[in-house]
């Protein structure tokens, strides 16, 4: 999948995969406005952390150029570009990236658009890298396999660009051979799992498997996986890691197992500034994710987008750059 069918600038807007409608529909959104932009983060049309740092910073600029449309002062400019900053809370990359071109953009829309676009060529080349790395790291910590892998979420070309985190680990275990299967959790309440991550290892020809959340406790117990590798939407600095809601039951799972859990993440997604998981800001999501359609009308639900792992439950981190051991750590 090409970074451009994911996420791209062309002719003044943002061009973006609605990632709901996958994978039985393709629909192309043309954002055009902040509104747009901030609609399409909050309802998961643009999702995964890199990805909202991509679209944050290309965010700047479609802000700017509505500013110039709408006649816009510098002060409702900042609050529309606070508006993207803060569409989702959990994942670092999105206010990250904002900052990142917000500050640029003092010097004109030119500068705005350079740094967007190196926020853009930056995250598909680490994600080239993160996947070489990783693989390595797990190759040399499970042995040379066939590896049987257990995935959560979608970490992907559609949440990262180029061959995403944790799952462009597994395409580099694929293509060096040594990969058996992969145990995809569904992801629920959104199925990110079943719809994305299903879709994108089809695609990859990657054999796989889907499993029911509440499963994949039990199938990591009962030694059918000999590794789990996620992404993460924020590493704090004492190196806990807020991922998708289940995550960390799959880290409970692997250290029972004795098996690797490796979180593969950009530099980008880790946040010095934020001293421990209690730190980092959970995102509850409205009731209805969960409850239609099988709950009575009227169900409350307590919907919570992510979790936190605690470091000493991680084996390692893999970013671009370097492996960091942590709490967990086999080799
Ligand atoms: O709510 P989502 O779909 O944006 O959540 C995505 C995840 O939790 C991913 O695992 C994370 O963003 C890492 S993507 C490399």
């Amino acid at each position: 999948m090409d970074t451009a069918d994911v996420l791209t600038w062309r002719d003044g807007h943002i061009e973006a995969l609605d990632q709901t409608v996958l994978p039985h529909d393709i629909r192309v959104l043309r954002i055009i406005t902040v509104d747009e932009l901030v609609d399409a983060i909050t309802r998961l049309a643009i999702r995964g952390a890199p990805v909202l740092g991509v679209a944050g910073a290309l965010g700047v600029v479609l802000a700017m150029d509505q500013a110039g449309r709408d006649g816009w002062d510098g002060a409702r400019l900042e609050t529309e570009i606070e508006r993207i900053a803060g569409a989702r809370p959990t994942a670092v990359n999105l206010r990250r990236e904002v900052r990142t071109v917000a500050a640029r953009a003092r010097d004109g829309r030119d500068a705005a658009t350079t740094a967007a676009h190196a926020v853009l060529d930056a995250t598909v080349a680490a994600s080239l890298d993160i996947s070489r790395r990783g693989a390595d790291y797990l190759t040399r910590a499970c042995g040379p396999g066939p590896l049987r892998v257990h995935t959560h979420c979608n970490t992907g070309a559609l949440a990262c660009l180029g061959w995403g985190t944790a799952l462009g680990v597994i395409h580099a275990l694929h293509d060096d051979g040594v990969l058996a299967e992969v145990i995809v959790d569904e992801t629920r309440p959104l199925l990110q799992g079943a719809r994305l991550t299903c879709w994108e290892l089809d695609q990859l020809g990657i054999a796989h498997r889907l499993a029911c959340d509440g499963a994949a406790p039990f199938l990591i117990a009962s030694g059918r996986s000999d590794a789990v590798v996620v992404g993460a939407d924020r590493i704090a600095a004492n190196g806990d890691v807020a991922n998708k809601v289940g995550t960390y039951s799959l880290a409970l799972a692997a250290r029972e197992a004795g098996i690797p859990f490796v979180v593969a993440a950009p530099e980008s997604t880790l946040d010095e500034d934020t001293p421990s998981g209690a730190d980092i800001r959970i995102e509850e999501r409205p009731d209805e994710e969960v409850t239609v359609p099988a709950a009575p009308a009227g169900t409350r639900a307590l919907n919570l987008a992510f979790d936190i792992t605690p470091a000493a439950l991680i084996s390692a981190v893999v970013t671009e750059d370097r492996v960091i051991p942590l709490g967990a750590a086999r080799s």
